[in-house]
């Protein structure tokens, strides 16, 4: 499942501004003193008004203000309650196809709350990691967590930018002219001692940013099955569509803002566009990439050169070095290198004729612009730069960037603010595996498979390993490992720190971050020992999402999907198994789709199943996507589309496992509460609903949604079948389903 969230701030609906407010969760109530305090009092009549709209028989209404020593008035429960009341339509028919959604949310989708509740929830978790950054919410609990002044300070700067233009501008100056000399368009003077194009072109390369290409050279690390290497290419040659006015702009801006005294050389523009304009006629046509050992590579180019009559020759092992420095990696004469050869020998040739004056100063705007393009709003209205900036609230970028950069710490942070690690861990695991060993039972009673594929999946079953919300390294590791995590970061705890210097200093610490992970895949032979972590270079750990990976054979549940409406540890089973429950379902469900039952436990592809169960599979398969194929996707009252159900058909397979192995781990729950001498709790003016009922119905509420035309139409375009459809096609081919509501059952 990969629930995209998309990032907005919403109106946030009635119920879950109940769930987060703090005064709820402190009191709880005093179950079997027989008296109901305010808030619960309060709560009840809410409940009974919404049942009352939702045509609750009145026996049923009657008594739901008045205490019942049956009833659960704690606040998970009073939440529950308060969430059906909100969405089920009492008087409509749950077994009919036509009437479920009708029956079971259609009330509360109509309203502001049209989406689904996933999709809900990466908002309102989006809400609560930027109310952490802006100090809203966990101000004491969090101020003295590792890096978290770190993360509102660069969260804060980012969304900030603009905020002090001629700061910025001067800093970003004083840098400059403290790292590689002399501007000479600004400054008059030669570029000095301290120039050298090769270590300026190395840090250019620790920049990342959107639309962005270093000038000259551009180092790339290998993808994860290519081996270990490094290549280069030729970066950006020409300054694209920025010409001899944008250039005059730019300086007359930058002159005027930082009150520079000594005036600018405009005369030196045409001389930095001729030289573009030659590296860009060397580079044009690039020659085949060659791949060459760091020493093969030195001693080609020296003879180069010394064909040509260049002294001294380029040291590559020094630039490498230069350019890797705070990493780990490496650099020896062993080292691989892949580049087109002779056209960096012109470009080098080519350096080596031009002036340095040229050279500086052009190297220098590319520094200077990115930067100032980040941190001040100095180019915002100049057309030739519109191009490299991203899209969308700013706050949005900022927000999203933080959470990447600071994943595991601010993660931390968030988990520490919404995960109850003591309780919530061990209730999860118990969920989880009672949920695998209803694969287990599943595989066992099958009819149409082999012993072998049997054996071969119960295996695969059993070792599969469950990340939740925390990778094993943070959380047995701690604050050490988090530590050694950010050992190399240097970012600035202090708001009114410069933001340019600031952003440089996290953004190669990104860069180098992505290089060591990329160095590290590409030289792993194998995958023993090998976490959901280690894919991706970092990761913010409150996501609203949950995975399997078919290739590692493990799950991941991100904390921010540990949360109410889909999982909260005082409501009762049926919302913690119809939500979250049926989400891991449906994760291990992705094991046995198409694709993913081609991998062992090891996750190593191959044919594993004897031909006559692949057979059966293939038969269940098709038939299943048959049946989703009929459904009918209303797009508007009179426009209606299907779906290509062999798009979606891994999805709907999880789907379809993911309930129906959900719901009999649910009665295992319900069998070891009763051996337990525990029962599960009743909801107010539920009595008469069976927690079978209420699990499915919980289901259907997650995934249930009333969008608009252009939601539900780029819904049709997704891999994930609609909501409605994931809410009501799992349901209709359950036998289960139609014995629970006593429906008469469908073949
Ligand atoms: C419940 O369903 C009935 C029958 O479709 C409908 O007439 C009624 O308006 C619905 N009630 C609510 C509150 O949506
Ligand atoms: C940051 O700047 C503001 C406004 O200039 C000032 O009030 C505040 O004291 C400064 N904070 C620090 C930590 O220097
Ligand atoms: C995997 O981890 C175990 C225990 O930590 C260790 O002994 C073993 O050497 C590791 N194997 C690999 C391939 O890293
Ligand atoms: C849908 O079609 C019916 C019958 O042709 C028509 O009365 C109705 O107005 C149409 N609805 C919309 C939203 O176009
Ligand atoms: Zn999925």
């Amino acid at each position: 499942m990969k629930e995209k969230l998309r990032v907005l701030v919403g109106l946030l609906p009635i119920l879950l501004l109940l769930l987060a407010d703090p005064t709820f969760s402190r009191r709880h109530s005093r179950r079997g003193t027989e008296t109901l305090e305010e808030w619960q009092r309060h709560a009840l009549e809410k409940i009974e008004l919404l049942a009352r709209e939702g045509g609750l028989p009145e026996e049923e209404r009657k008594g739901i203000t008045k205490f019942d020593k049956d009833v659960c008035y704690e606040k998970g429960c009073l939440d529950a309650a308060l969430e059906f009341m909100t969405s089920v339509n009492f008087t409509v028919d749950p077994c009919k196809k036509e009437t479920w959604m009708n029956f079971v949310c259609s009330r509360r989708v109509k309203g502001p709350d049209n989406i689904n509740q996933v999709e809900r929830l990466a908002k309102v978790a989006d809400v609560q990691i930027q109310e952490i950054l802006d100090g809203v919410l966990g101000a004491k609990e969090l101020k003295d967590d590792f890096l978290f002044k770190e993360a509102q300070t660069y969260y804060h700067q980012c969304k900030n930018k603009a905020d002090n233009d001629k700061e910025d501008v001067k800093n970003v100056l004083k840098f400059l002219s403290k790292c590689y000399g002399n501007w000479p368009i600004l400054t008059g003077e030669d570029p000095g001692e301290l120039f050298s194009w090769s270590n300026m072109v190395a840090d250019i390369n620790n920049i990342e940013r959107y639309g962005f290409t270093p000038l000259i050279f551009k180092i790339s690390m290998p993808n994860e099955f290519e081996g270990p290497h490094i290549v280069l290419s030729i970066g950006q040659t020409s300054f694209g569509t920025i010409n001899s006015n944008d250039l005059k702009n730019f300086f007359q801006r930058v002159h005027k803002t930082a009150q520079l005294t000594e005036p600018y050389r405009h005369e030196q523009i045409e001389q930095m566009l001729y030289f573009q304009n030659s590296l860009n006629q060397v580079s044009i046509s690039e020659s085949p990439v060659e791949d060459l050992s760091l020493e093969k590579l030195q001693a080609k180019t020296d003879e180069f050169f010394a064909a040509e009559n260049i002294e001294p020759s380029f040291n590559w092992v020094e630039f490498f070095q230069k350019v890797l420095s705070r990493t780990d990696i490496k650099v020896t004469q062993e080292t691989k290198i892949k580049l087109p050869f002779q056209t960096v020998m012109n470009v080098l040739m080519q350096l080596d004729m031009s002036d340095p004056i040229a050279l500086a100063n052009v190297l220098n705007f590319q520094l200077a612009s990115v930067l100032l393009q980040e941190s001040t709003s100095l180019l915002d209205d100049m057309n030739a730069f519109k191009c490299t900036e991203e899209t969308g609230p700013r706050e949005t970028i900022c927000l999203e960037r933080t959470k990447q950069i600071f994943g595991y710490s601010l993660g931390k942070s968030f988990i520490k603010m919404t995960f109850n690690e003591a309780e919530s861990r061990p209730f999860i695991e118990d969920l989880m595996s009672k949920i695998k060993q209803g694969y287990i039972d599943v595989i066992s009673e099958n009819e149409w498979m082999a012993d072998t594929t049997k054996d071969f999946l119960k295996d695969k079953i059993k070792s599969m390993v469950t990340h939740i919300a925390q990778p094993n390294w943070l959380k047995e590791g701690g604050i050490e490992s988090l530590k050694k995590f950010y050992e190399k970061l240097e970012a600035s705890a202090d708001k009114n720190s410069s933001y340019p210097i600031n952003f440089l200093k996290v953004n190669s610490w990104m860069v180098d971050k992505k290089r060591a992970y990329a160095w590290d895949m590409s030289k792993r032979t194998d995958y023993k020992n090998y976490s959901f972590y280690d894919s991706e270079w970092s990761r913010y750990l409150g996501t609203v999402q949950a995975q399997y990976h078919k290739g590692i054979n493990q799950v991941r549940i991100d904390a921010g999907i540990i949360q109410s409406p889909l999982f909260n540890l005082k409501a009762p089973g049926f919302m913690n198994y119809g939500g979250l429950g049926t989400v891991l379902g449906h994760e291990i469900g992705h094991s046995f789709d198409q694709q993913g039952r081609t991998f062992d436990k090891n996750g190593i592809e191959g044919e594993y199943w004897d031909p006559k169960s692949k057979a059966e599979y293939r038969k269940w398969v098709l038939d299943l996507a048959w049946k989703y194929g009929e459904e009918v996707h209303y797009i508007t009252e009179n426009l209606s589309n299907s779906i290509d159900p062999m798009k979606t058909i891994d999805d709907d397979i999880a789907d379809v496992l993911g309930v129906h192995i959900g719901f009999l781990s649910y009665k295992e729950y319900l069998k070891a509460l009763e051996a337990d001498g525990k029962r599960e709790k009743i909801l107010p003016g539920m009595k008469s609903f069976a927690p079978q009922k209420l699990f499915y119905m919980k289901y259907a509420n997650m995934w249930c949604d009333d969008k608009d035309i252009q939601d539900k139409y780029n819904d049709l375009l997704s891999d994930h079948s609609p909501g409605n459809t994931r809410a009501t096609m799992p349901l209709l081919l359950s036998n289960e389903f139609a014995e629970t509501f006593g429906c008469p059952k469908r073949s």
